[in-house]
């Protein structure tokens, strides 16, 4: 069943609207009073590059935005998105075999490593690419922890709980971000600091059917993945999709997805 975590964690090609909503201020705040004029930041997983930009924005022209994402398409968009930023450039790279003749000041990487089989081997890469003093920020997820009010529907809670299931089938971690300090620690890492990361969608919010909407992106971008794998049926995903999708617009409330950024230096 197991075909792997490189073939799973590759974003699907299609609809790149969940990445491109994201921007430095919503979705890594935790991140901004690091950020200083004149920094050279790889941005590693980076997608669109749309959190990367805001990164570019703050460290200015004196400084450099290095994004590297495995997926082709998506740094092609990211390429015609940014091209007014010179500071950034968006490389296709996969993060294992990245070697950059220049070190870094800052390596970030948001909702990544929980894609990963091997985040300590990915965490102990970022290492070597810093500059002595350099600081890594890592913003991760607990899917174990989401928060929905009220519940969603059954097809949805059983379609959630495969995805959780195909995800540790293939070694993903879905408590990345609770075990980010320990794996900094094994590593060798100094000033450990965890910060809440939380992200809060409340009904009535412009925002909330998009982002809630998000598990019927995943059905439908990661979802033929998982059927094809045998973690849901075809008529389960679909189902799953319609009655989420209902809810979001009618019943539901609230849903909390439950992140913390960690950081540390070397
Ligand atoms: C969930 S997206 C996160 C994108 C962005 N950082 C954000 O927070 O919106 C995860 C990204 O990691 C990339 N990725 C996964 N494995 C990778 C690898 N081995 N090397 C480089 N990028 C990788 C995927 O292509 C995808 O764009």
């Amino acid at each position: 069943m197991n075909d792997n975590s490189i073939e799973r964690a590759k974003m699907p090609k299609g609809d790149s609207s969940i990445l491109d909503s994201r921007s430095l201020t919503n979705s890594y705040a935790t991140l901004v009073p690091l950020l200083q004029k004149g920094m050279r930041v790889l941005d590693v997983g980076c997608g669109t590059g749309a959190i990367s930009a805001g990164i570019a924005a703050a460290v200015g022209e004196t400084g450099t935005v290095v994004g590297i994402d495995s997926s082709p398409h998506l740094i092609a968009k990211g390429q015609a998105d940014h091209a007014d930023l010179p500071q950034l450039t968006l490389i296709e790279a996969d993060l294992f075999t990245y070697h950059p003749e220049e070190k870094f000041d800052l390596i970030v990487s948001a909702r990544v490593l929980q894609w990963l089989s091997n985040p300590a081997a990915a965490l102990q890469q970022f290492k070597s690419l810093l500059k002595p003093g350099g600081i890594i920020s890592i913003l991760d997820y607990n899917h174990t922890q989401l928060e929905w009010t009220p519940a969603p529907p059954a097809s949805m809670q059983h379609f959630y709980k495969a995805f959780l299931d195909w995800r540790a089938d293939a070694g993903m971690d879905n408590d990345m971000a609770d075990h980010l300090p320990g794996i900094f620690a094994e590593l060798g890492f100094q000033n450990i600091q965890t910060l809440p990361a939380d992200e809060v969608y409340k009904k009535g919010a412009p925002s909330f059917a998009e982002k809630a909407g998000i598990w019927s992106k995943v059905a439908e971008l990661r979802g033929p993945q998982m059927v094809a794998s045998g973690f849901v049926t075809e008529e389960e995903r679909l189902t799953a999709i319609a009655e989420y999708n209902a809810w979001v617009q009618e019943e539901g409330e609230e849903m909390v997805m439950k992140l913390k950024e960690v950081r540390a230096s070397v």
